[in-house]
């Protein structure tokens, strides 16, 4: 079996993350590596701060601290964070690092002395004179030409999500003075992306690397590999891969003083300093994880780092040499919250931290947010947070489901055999069928991280094992027959499922496979004991021997709506007031925004608009203009041809008829072909939801309206 290393992306330690980073390349990672663990597997996962570049630097001056303040927090907080949540990473290093900085420079030499790897270009950048620096891309802010914008960042709008450039910007603002930037000369070293365009494109389309197949494309996502093919068919092109900053990694050339790598350029080589930091630590060697034909690299981002992950820094990786390639990057989309994006400025979503605080007296709130987040997960398309699906999640599946039907197994076996294990000889193979398939399925859906899915069928099988109870009954075989060996069998059968699901949930809930095979007095699982316990459903045989005592019953999840402790209710009715709260605050800012009142006019300008009543009598398309109609206006003195943007809102049909007020000695226009002659008056709203203006029916056409 091959080894394994697995990545996540290393999160900015600027900021704290919110539930829909966990969604996107923790929780997932988790999920996968727990389970590969379980079978035995040689697995490393690393993860760490990414601790360099410019939204660093932005915040530290802003707030008038240095870097290292910020990072030293964030890098505490997330680290800590993730820890509560259950997130296993084998090592979270730094960027800042020692080890980081030099592997980083020792990467970048490597490439630079191959020559041909590098091109230097000088190019005019924008400056902040009042601040005497070059302003990196992030520095810049600007609207964005896409989606309007206007406070899209020089290398992202994070509105339309579309990448940028700060030259593309209108109105472009340095973010550092508030001042408009010049521009000024400035050299930089660019990897030349253009050179590894072929072979990329053979990667990611066919799987083929080398001449040789290295993994299957129809695992791939979707959609991760139609981001990449957009790039792929496009032109790559040179890209800067050093800025002039005074915090990064300094460039290890002669006359490269002030220049550091761009962060995107260090970042990813901090999955590769982090290993080799753990490997040091646990007498391993990071070459065999990284190196060779021996092992598979997977990594988990959120799908805003598609390109950095499956372009960008394999064909660093490529130019190196040596380095394996992913065999697979499983991007999540992104979760949004309640309908909107995650906001930290607006306050919109949870942070994982804060979900802790206000969680503090759920009990089992890490996992009742995994197991949401996983039913949930964004996985191929975007997903939605909602407070009232969280709910539901839990009580109907974590609580009337599984923590039920444990509870269930549990407390009969203590009614009718004392807390053991009854002994049996029914026929496990026989018995074991369907949750051996769901069992199987469950793992074929982890291997291809479908892990949405896989929770699902942890909610299958403990129904399966809800609904064979229900069909024995062994409560009412036990009052005609308390011996019958038809409830051994079936409580027999019972504590094997929940054996089985103790092994099961782990990967997903840790916190609650941790308390069954506590309340199964069941050792705590180890790497490889999931494999063992699949081997033994494969062949029939017990996961947990007759005669085995089991503990007491408890607990493993409390209903949020339960009659007779709303606690629990009340801390989820918490987090919907505060959303509602903050709707009517924006709904009360909108409402209060009107149009700015045009610049005054006299009397006399009033008076040269001609505008009447009128009536529209015919209304037709115009082709290949689908926002227009031509109308067909009696205005009593004459008919007019007026050519209207109205056809996104009203059909021809539905607007012959219409009472309407017209401008009429506006100048006539052309518009597709069509000379109009006139304006039909409309209301619009904020929405741009349009109404007409016009008399009541039956007032008369061509009356002047004043
Ligand atoms: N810090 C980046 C982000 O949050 C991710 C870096 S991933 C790595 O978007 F590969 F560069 F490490
Ligand atoms: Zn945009």
């Amino acid at each position: 079996m091959k080894k394994k290393l697995v990545t996540s992306a290393l999160p900015y330690a600027n900021g704290a993350l919110h539930l829909g980073h966990l969604a996107g390349a923790y929780l997932p990672a988790d999920i996968y590596v727990r389970y590969l663990r379980g079978r035995g597997r040689d697995v490393v996962w690393v993860c760490g701060s990414d601790e360099h570049g410019a939204a660093i630097t932005i915040r530290a001056k802003k707030e008038g601290i240095s870097p290292r303040d910020i990072i030293d927090k964030y890098h505490e907080l997330n680290k800590g964070t993730f820890e509560k949540f259950g997130i296993s990473f084998d090592y979270y290093h730094r960027t800042s690092e020692k080890l980081h900085h030099e592997t980083a420079q020792e990467f970048f030499t490597k490439l630079y002395e191959q020559g041909d790897q590098f091109e230097e270009q000088t190019s005019k950048q924008y400056y902040d004179a009042e601040f005497n620096q070059f302003l990196a891309d992030r520095y810049i802010k600007g609207t964005c030409p896409d989606c309007n914008y206007t406070e899209a960042y020089g290398d992202q709008c994070e509105s339309c999500g579309n990448t940028r450039s700060p030259e593309e910007l209108i109105n472009p603002v340095s973010t550092l003075s508030g001042n408009k930037p010049e521009l000024k000369e400035t050299t930089h070293w660019f990897f030349k992306l253009d050179k590894h365009q072929e072979w990329l494109k053979q990667w990611v389309e066919l799987g083929m690397l080398d001449g040789k197949k290295h993994h299957s494309p129809r695992t791939w996502k979707n959609h991760v590999t139609g981001q990449c093919m957009s790039w792929l068919n496009d032109e790559l092109l040179p890209r800067a891969i050093t800025r002039d900053l005074d915090w990064g990694i300094p460039v290890p050339l002669e006359g490269a003083e002030g220049k550091v790598l761009y962060v995107w350029f260090d970042a990813p080589i901090g999955y590769i300093s982090a290993t080799k930091q753990w490997a040091l630590d646990n007498g391993k060697n990071w070459e065999d994880y990284w190196k060779g034909d021996d092992t598979e690299l997977v990594h988990f981002i959120g799908k805003d780092n598609i390109v950095f992950h499956c372009i960008i820094f394999p064909a660093m990786l490529k130019a190196y040499g040596d380095y394996a390639l992913p065999v697979n990057v499983p991007a999540n989309q992104f979760l949004n919250f309640e309908g909107d994006k995650f906001s930290k400025s607006r306050g919109w979503g949870i942070e994982q931290h804060e979900y802790l605080e206000e969680f503090a007296d759920f009990p089992n709130k890490e996992d009742a947010l995994r197991y949401a987040l996983t039913r949930n997960m964004p996985e191929n398309k975007d997903a939605d947070f909602k407070w009232d699906e969280f709910v539901e999640f839990h009580d109907k599946e974590l609580v009337g489901n599984l923590g039920n039907y444990i509870n269930r197994v549990l407390v009969l076996t203590h009614k009718y055999f004392e807390g053991k294990v009854p002994a049996s000889d029914t026929n496990l193979s026989e018995k074991y069928a369907e949750v051996l398939e769901l069992t199987n399925a469950l793992a074929a859906d982890i291997e291809s991280f479908n892990f949405k899915q896989a929770a699902s069928r942890l909610m299958e099988i403990s129904s399966w094992g809800n609904t064979y109870l229900q069909d024995v009954s062994p409560w009412k075989i036990y009052k005609a027959e308390p011996d019958s060996p038809l409830i051994a069998e079936c409580m027999y059968i019972s504590l094997q499922v929940v054996t089985l699901l103790s092994a099961l949930t782990e990967p997903f809930i840790p916190f609650t496979s941790k308390k069954i095979r506590r309340l199964l007095n069941l050792s705590e699982l180890q790497n490889g004991d999931l494999d063992t316990i699949l081997s033994d459903l494969t062949a029939g045989k017990a996961l947990i021997a007759s005669e085995h005592a089991v503990a007491q019953p408890e607990l493993l999840f409390a209903q949020i709506n339960d009659r007779k402790d709303d606690s629990r209710k009340l801390i989820i009715e918490r987090q919907k007031a505060k959303l509602a709260a903050l709707l009517a605050l924006k709904a009360e800012e909108e409402a209060a925004k009107h149009d700015p009142v045009k610049p005054e006019i006299t009397f006399d300008d009033f008076t040269k608009l001609d505008i009447r009543t009128g009536k529209i009598i015919a209304a037709e398309p115009i082709k290949k203009a689908d926002k227009l109609l031509k109308l067909t206006v009696d205005l009593g003195f004459e008919r007019r041809t007026i050519v209207s943007g109205i056809a996104l809102q009203f059909k021809p049909e539905d607007v012959i008829g219409q009472e309407v007020s017209v401008l009429v000695n506006l100048a006539p226009r052309k518009m597709r072909g069509v000379v109009s002659e006139g304006m039909i008056l409309m209301g619009e709203d904020k929405k741009g939801n349009l109404a007409f203006v016009g008399a009541p029916e039956g007032f008369g056409n061509g009356f002047g309206v004043k």
